[in-house]
């Protein structure tokens, strides 16, 4: 029976190989018809990608696209934060656009972002000045901090009014404190609190499910589940830019904490990456263009957030980091989004190593000041100055184009299975992918 039910495992974590923003909701969305499960395994509503599903076209924060298709059920695995006004909001908005929310399953065990988190995360920016993270000030650092310190507040609180109260009196004793005599900024009632929570709790509870539980005996049965990755790998509080970073696990190893299945169901993972590089928030950047090219990269491939509206620092391809976002996630395949950007370059360069000090690095460095300081060694490559973004297979794109991407390949060393060149689900290349 366990040799049987351990060959029916069939999970795959897609994961962001850069700085987040690499187009995941999109390959996601492209994807999701092949599983049973969809899963959000850490983070919150500090993610966003607009899906365009049919003639609607949606932002989502928190629930998984999967919601869009009535065969798959959306999960928010135990690892992530929930904002319960954000979830109600996105909740409405999917009803409005006609797709039914009544399947999305809540782990108890995911925390909630308080109001107070937000007012922190702004406070601590603000305090932080020149050196602030950029954080995308919706409570995610500060809900996370309160999971550590094991003072949370987690979704199943709100099953029990009583308990609920007396956490939120608990947490607002050294929130009140903080925000009043740390940051001079106003503190919260803990009634008006409980109340505006309480209120929530009546349209969340019902969507509480054991879904470990839930999830382990799916995969038991042949179910197959993907984990969907928010943010990327640099941004990962282990193995990411820190102290630029987010405060979850973002790297593929994340979903098997994140929504309490073990490692051995994992069979595949996917790394998402831009056929350039991205960033929101501050830190360093070892590719970035702060010139024309950077300039003209942020226009034609509208580099804007979704979250937060700021434009995205931007720079050439890097193949240091994804080496290394391959060696951490154990990337099995690699999927290159917004080649069409490039279309508008006549030559590309790709970043192939680093040099600090004298010294060559093929993968990140672990020591921060290296990676600060670290100078790009870069490859010159042709551009193929044609439209691609009508291509629908590998042979169709111009031999520029292809050279392009079996270098990115020959650097990552690993698959290239996935290819986007345009932002509609017609537009895009499977070279290969098998879930
Ligand atoms: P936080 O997650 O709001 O605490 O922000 C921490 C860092 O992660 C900041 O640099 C943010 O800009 C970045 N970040 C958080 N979520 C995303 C995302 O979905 N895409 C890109 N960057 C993100």
């Amino acid at each position: 029976m366990s040799v049987k039910g351990k060959n029916l495992m069939s999970g795959v974590v897609l994961v962001g190989a850069q700085w987040g923003d690499e187009g995941k909701g999109k390959i996601t969305d492209l994807i999701t018809p092949e599983f049973d499960y969809v899963v959000r395994y850490q983070g919150g509503n500090n993610a966003g990608h607009t899906v365009i599903h049919g003639s609607t076209q949606l932002a989502l924060h928190l629930i998984p696209s999967g919601i869009m298709y009535p065969q798959v059920t959306p999960v928010i695995g135990n690892g992530c934060v929930i904002d319960p006004a954000v979830l109600l909001k996105e909740m409405d908005s999917l009803t409005v656009a006609g797709f039914s929310c009544d399947r999305l399953l809540i782990s108890g065990n995911a925390h909630l972002i308080m109001p107070w988190h937000l007012a922190l995360d702004a406070a601590s920016e603000l305090r932080l000045g020149q050196n602030e993270i950029g954080t995308t000030k919706r409570g995610i650092g500060p809900a996370y901090q309160d999971k550590a310190a094991r003072s949370g507040i987690r979704v199943q609180d709100l099953d029990d009014p009583h308990i609920f109260r007396l956490k939120v009196a608990a947490a607002l004793e050294t929130a009140n404190a903080l925000l009043t005599r740390v940051y001079d900024a106003r503190p919260f009632d803990v009634d008006a609190v409980s109340e505006q929570y309480l209120q929530y709790a009546r349209r969340i509870t019902p969507h509480i499910a054991d879904v470990s539980a839930v999830l382990n005996a799916g995969l038991r049965t042949g179910r197959r589940v993907l984990f969907e990755g928010a943010q990327g790998t640099l941004l990962d509080i282990d193995h990411g830019t820190y102290p630029f970073v987010t405060s979850s696990s973002c790297t593929a190893g994340g979903a098997s904490v994140g929504a309490g299945v073990g490692p051995t169901a994992i069979d595949k993972v996917l790394g998402i990456a831009k056929a350039y590089i991205t960033r929101v928030g501050a830190g360093p950047f070892p590719t970035e263009l702060s010139d024309a090219t950077g300039e003209q990269l942020a226009r034609v491939g509208g580099e804007v957030g979704t979250t937060t509206g700021r434009l995205r620092r931007c720079g050439w391809y890097d193949a240091v980091i994804i080496r290394y976002a391959a060696a951490v996630n154990g990337l099995t395949d690699l999927c290159i989004t917004k080649l069409d950007v490039l279309s508008a370059f006549e030559s590309i360069k790709v970043c192939v190593a680093y040099e600090y000090l004298g010294q060559q690095y093929r993968s990140v460095p672990s020591s921060q000041t290296a990676f600060h300081h670290a100078m790009p060694v870069y490859e010159e490559l042709e551009g193929w100055g044609a439209d691609i973004s009508g291509c629908r297979c590998f042979a169709e794109l111009p031999a520029a184009a292809r050279a392009y991407v079996e270098r990115l390949e020959e650097l990552a060393e690993v698959p290239v299975s996935v290819i986007a060149v345009g932002p509609d689900r017609e537009q895009t290349i499977m070279r290969g992918w098998r879930a």
